[in-house]
């Protein structure tokens, strides 16, 4: 090297070294996250710090611009990226580079009961998420599905604690590898819709951390979730979304939560309890009742300018302040800051496809007499083609979750499309549900107006129904207000629009029913007994059509299993029996106390308690394949304090169809001091098999799946004595038993 370009490469590395160490703390990328947290924190003044901590508009927060901190900006959540609002509104942007990949439902997902894909699907949604350029996910919702009633229980995985954790940490964890934040809601019990500003719970200690808690700590501690959102009702008379109990004795206090608490939107309430009270960021609200849509309504959430005239007048030091935000930058180092993180993707094919496995996979065969399912595509045959669901599309509505999708097949595009020329397929309307198919300014692009009477409809629909070979009737529900949709509750366990009667009238014309149920809850089906299958085909997203035709037709051979217990009638849900819902108002209207009399005993729970036979039970699904569960082993029959016992048990596809079963392990405490369910389900896998093929499945427990919360200690329990592990292949069909000993 000669002399001129040796210093020359000096001076450059001096250069570098000098840029180097003139970099804040904050801005390098080789410190950890925890040292440019404090480095950024000493940096701000007052003003950038408050500002932080609450939206400048409906969906972001500002960073700290004189710092070269971006903007942060959410977006709902869960099942897809939603589209662009205003500002300012809830109204469209009007953007056209906003339509995203619609996923399915979180039921959906549960049903299928496959971490993997709960994995595939929070990776997916996180691409989709990074490429529009939004930094948290507001999702995905754990809430337990108390009442079938609930609006919003599409949105939730189910009713049981230990699916919904197994379900929800793959999907954060997949979430944030995009360096997107996951935020998990509504904490908590925000298990109805129709008060839910009003709706202060009363429940026991056992059930709330039993039932209700169990998913959201599982979030943090295993998923460690960046982010998570207060819900808009009460309990303990306070606010969730600055809640004592909930947000600082037990998320930050015994989680050790290190992430932000964002506040629903409009869920803060006062100003003190959400310094006090570990609420980190706010949005949505427009707290001084009078600012709606001005461009000031921000500075008057509790977490601004009332926030920092309490810090003026010296009724607060930047204590909680500063812990804010920590939260918050840590959060922008986990995101924005994030310089290592990828760019994303959008609305590509690996995309859909992961969209149609999960459809595919968590779409439930509760019914198939007679084989009637699959339909034979290779002989010729009329399928009729019933029900509005088969021509609706259900991406649009249903609250915050409403999606502007880039495409959607309708089921019965799917259908056509796969059917073969063979089958002639004719359609017949048979009711009118709802034709509007409009969400925040996104309109559905369809015309669904139809003149015909009700009687009419019927008429041509039972005319068709006489010489088809097979009826498929798309009903169920839909995502208009007080079905399937966030903001109210179902008003009946019932169908909706006359659909109970028009599969009576077809049943009597035609033996062959196919009843698809479109839905996220389920319904009353007093004529299950006169169709022959039943499918329940949840709200599917953008694959929908293809979803429907796979498994139909057995392109895909259905291997979902119920996430929740279907009732046969409302007086069986235990929250009904007990008349604990919605509850008793007071304080002239302005509470409602709803007191979760059943406590730990909800959904299968209750259903054993109570010696009742539900229409289906939790775990239920079928094949188009037969499965033999073999004999069960456990590797010991005495396990002490902290140790684990694993299960062995051969499944064989005993069938003709490659196919999946999943193998469920139920733990039943023989004999307890405190009261027990008869059985929980503790641990669960799915396993896949050709015909003729047997696999060896082993389940491992630990002792903290034979634990109860005991409520007067405030903790876990394991109670030495005999347990039971009951295992099978739905809640109800539990043939293999192992009896154990914890020391
Ligand atoms: C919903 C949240 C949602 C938020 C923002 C609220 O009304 O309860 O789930 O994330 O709006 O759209």
């Amino acid at each position: 090297m000669n002399k001129t370009i040796m210093t020359v490469a000096l001076a450059a590395l001096t250069a570098t070294a000098a840029l180097a160490q003139s970099l804040p703390v904050y801005l390098d990328a080789t410190k950890p996250i925890e040292q440019r947290v404090e480095d950024a924190l000493k940096r701000m003044t007052l003003d950038e710090k408050i500002a932080v901590i609450h939206a400048q508009s409906k969906f972001s927060s500002p960073g700290v611009p004189r710092m070269g901190i971006p903007e942060f900006w959410t977006d709902d959540g869960p099942h897809g990226v939603r589209p662009d609002v205003l500002w300012d509104e809830w109204e469209q942007a009007g953007q056209t580079n906003d339509s995203c990949v619609a996923f399915p439902a979180l039921t959906c997902l549960a049903a299928t009961w496959n971490p993997q894909l709960a994995r595939a699907y929070g990776r997916a949604l996180g691409e989709e998420a990074r490429y529009r350029g939004k930094d948290m996910i507001l999702g995905p919702g754990v809430n337990i599905l108390r009442t079938p009633l609930g609006g919003r229980n599409f949105e939730y995985m189910g009713e049981d604690p230990y699916l919904t954790s197994r379900m929800v940490v793959p999907y954060v964890q997949g979430l944030q590898s995009n360096g997107v934040a996951a935020c998990v809601k509504h904490f908590a019990m925000n298990n109805d819709e129709e008060y839910r500003h009003q709706v202060n719970v009363t429940v026991d200690d056992r059930a709330l951390y039993e039932i209700y808690l169990p998913a959201f700590k599982a979030a943090v501690t295993e998923g460690h979730a960046w982010g998570l959102m207060g819900a808009y009702n009460l309990y303990k008379n306070q606010h969730n979304c600055h809640n004592r109990y909930l947000l600082c004795d037990i998320l930050k206090g015994e989680w050790g939560f290190d992430g932000v608490v964002v506040s629903d939107w409009g869920g803060a309430h006062d100003t003190r309890q959400a310094v006090e009270n570990g609420l980190d960021m706010e949005f949505g609200t427009w707290t001084d009742g009078l600012s709606f849509g001005t461009s000031n309504a921000y500075d008057n959430y509790c977490l601004a300018q009332p926030y920092r005239e309490l810090i003026k007048r010296g009724e607060y030091t930047t204590k909680e302040l500063d812990d804010k935000v920590r939260r918050v930058l840590r959060l922008f180092f986990r995101t924005t800051m994030n310089s290592s993180r990828g760019y994303g993707s959008m609305n590509s094919e690996a995309h859909y496809s992961t969209a149609r496995s999960i459809a595919d996979e968590g779409i439930v065969l509760l019914k198939n007499d007679g084989g009637l399912l699959p339909l034979d595509t290779t002989k010729a045959q009329r399928v009729l083609v019933v029900g509005e669901n088969a021509i609706k599309m259900m991406t649009v509505g249903g609250g915050s979750s409403s999606l502007k999708a880039q495409r959607e097949t309708l089921p019965i595009e799917g259908m056509r499309n796969c059917l073969g020329e063979k089958i002639r397929i004719d359609y017949a309307r048979g009711y009118v549900g709802d034709t509007i198919g409009e969400y925040n300014g996104v309109v559905a692009k369809q015309r669904l107006y139809e003149p015909r009477t009700a009687n009419e409809l019927i008429a041509e629909a039972v005319e068709k129904a006489k010489d088809a070979d097979c009826v498929v009737f798309f009903g169920g529900l839909n995502k208009s207000d007080y079905q399937d949709a966030e903001g109210h509750d179902r008003k009946e366990y019932g169908l909706p629009y006359g659909q109970d009667r028009l599969v009576e009238v077809l049943a009597a014309v035609n033996r062959n029913i196919v009843f698809v149920n479109i839905s996220g809850n389920p319904v009353a089906m007093p004529w299950r007994n006169k169709v022959k299958s039943i499918v329940q085909g949840w709200f599917l997203g953008s694959t929908a059509g293809e979803a429907v035709a796979d498994i139909l037709t057995g392109r895909a051979n259905p291997s979902g299993k119920l996430p929740y217990t279907w009732w046969q009638k409302l007086g069986d849900v235990a929250a009904h029996k007990l008349g604990t819902y919605p509850g008793t108002w007071r304080d002239g209207g302005k509470i409602i106390d709803e007191e979760y009399k059943e406590g730990i005993f909800v959904g299968y729970r209750w259903a054993d308690k109570e010696g009742i036979k539900p229409v289906f039970a939790f775990g239920h699904g079928l094949s188009y394949t037969t499965f033999r569960i073999g004999k069960a082993t456990a590797d010991k029959t005495r396990l002490a304090q902290g140790d684990s016992i694993t299960f062995t048990v051969s499944v064989e596809n005993t069938g003709t169809r490659e196919g999946s079963e999943v193998v469920q392990l139920y733990v039943r405490d023989c004999k307890s001091t405190l009261v027990r369910p008869y059985k929980e389900l503790k641990a669960f896998s799915k396993v896949s098999l050709k015909p003729g093929e047997k696999k060896e499945v082993r389940l491992t427990i630990g002792t903290d799946a034979l634990s109860f919360f005991d409520d007067k200690a405030h903790r876990w329990t394991a109670e030495p004595g005999d347990f039971e592990a009951l295992i099978g292949n739905s809640s109800d069909n539990l043939k293999q038993k192992v009896r154990f000993v914890l020391m």
